[in-house]
């Protein structure tokens, strides 16, 4: 069955947007491949720099991935730094990069810049070393990114390739492969960017812990235009067509239809929070019970990771014969 890795970093709070365009696709795709889910801590760490930061995020993260219907007998939720052979093998595919290839990887060079005044970790620029492990280490054939992670793909697949003409056939070369398209949801005060925990202000950001209070407020506040239709624009009517796509992908009435329903904003505002809140109650009311019960929890980490490492070890097992490492 063809393997399907994901990972997502614990930083920041989830929104409306990683759920309708990102994680729902994860929960209704998990029955069809071999899906391997990873909450990538070491990867937070390259910006980290204060204690007990990671740790309540990765259990946020953790409780949410469940509450939005992972299924921990089908799909394999783990956290990196339960899974030692990712800095292991993370190591070998240092020495497989080159310093010009990690010099190339635009990601490093907008988060460098953007960070000019602050420490730039040395861990930032080998980042794609380590993301490169934590997909050969699954053998998986299919990786689903957005533009952004493209390059990082490519550079796994050259580190891959390069392994493999150097010590010999060991690691699958991995696929960047197009997630089924999900909603793109915009932000509710500045309908033409991308909602995002790094927005102006949380005022255009749904988190997917708001309580239904927050979330009503949000939407009514939402951002249109002046004139009075309701239709599906996204170039003239951004804001407008933003609400309609996100009740759209939360009712799963399609958006012409939805636009033919209202001839007002007030009533899309209304309806949008409400269909959200709906969409929203029983993954809120999963998640505080996975909270309240932090035993839980850990027993389905942990069969994550038992899971998750029994593929890993055997990966860097072979990398180890590979080379031709010294056996203790
Ligand atoms: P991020 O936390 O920004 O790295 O995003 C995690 C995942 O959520 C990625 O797969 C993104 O494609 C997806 N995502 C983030 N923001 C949005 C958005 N506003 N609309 C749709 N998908 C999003
Ligand atoms: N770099 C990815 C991001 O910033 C997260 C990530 C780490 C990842 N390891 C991965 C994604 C392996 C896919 C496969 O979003």
């Amino acid at each position: 069955m063809t393997r399907v890795l994901s990972c997502i970093q614990p930083t920041g709070a989830v929104h409306l947007g990683n759920l309708l365009g990102a994680l729902r696709n994860w929960v209704d795709g998990q029955h069809d491949k071999d899906v391997f889910h990873g909450i990538v801590d070491l990867h937070a760490l390259t910006v980290t720099t204060e204690p007990d930061v990671v740790g309540p995020a990765t259990t946020e993260l953790a409780a949410i991935l469940f509450a939005i219907g992972l299924d921990p007998e089908v799909a394999t939720v783990f956290v990196q730094s339960h899974v030692p052979e990712h800095s292991q093998l993370g190591w070998i595919m240092e020495c497989t990069v080159s310093f010009g290839e990690l010099s190339r990887m635009t990601q490093f060079k907008d988060k460098s810049a953007r960070r000019e005044a602050d420490f730039v970790s040395a861990g930032l620029f080998t980042y794609p070393a380590l993301q490169a492990a934590d997909i050969v280490l699954y053998d998986a054939n299919e990786v689903p990114v957005g533009d952004d992670q493209r390059q990082h793909i490519e550079i796994t697949r050259d580190i891959a390739i390069r392994f493999n003409n150097r010590f010999g056939d060991t690691l699958v070369v991995p696929e960047a492969v197009t997630p089924k398209a999900g909603a793109r949801v915009m932000d509710l005060q500045d309908p033409t960017s991308k909602m995002s925990k790094s927005g102006e202000t949380d005022a255009g950001c749904v988190f997917l812990l708001d309580p239904p209070e927050v979330i009503d407020k949000k939407f009514r506040r939402a951002v249109t235009d002046s004139e009075n239709e309701v239709r599906y624009d996204t170039v003239a009517k951004p804001g407008v067509s933003n609400l309609l796509d996100i009740l759209s992908a939360s009712s799963g009435t399609d958006r012409d239809t939805l636009a033919g329903q209202y001839s007002q904003y007030g009533p899309l505002k209304a309806d949008t929070a409400a269909a959200v809140i709906e969409l929203l109650q029983p993954v809120q009311a999963r998640h505080q019970e996975l909270m309240a019960d932090p035993g839980e929890l850990a027993r389905l980490l942990a069969v994550g990771a038992d899971r998750a490492r029994s593929v890993a070890s055997a990966t860097l097992e072979r990398v180890h014969r590979a080379i031709g490492l010294l056996p203790r």
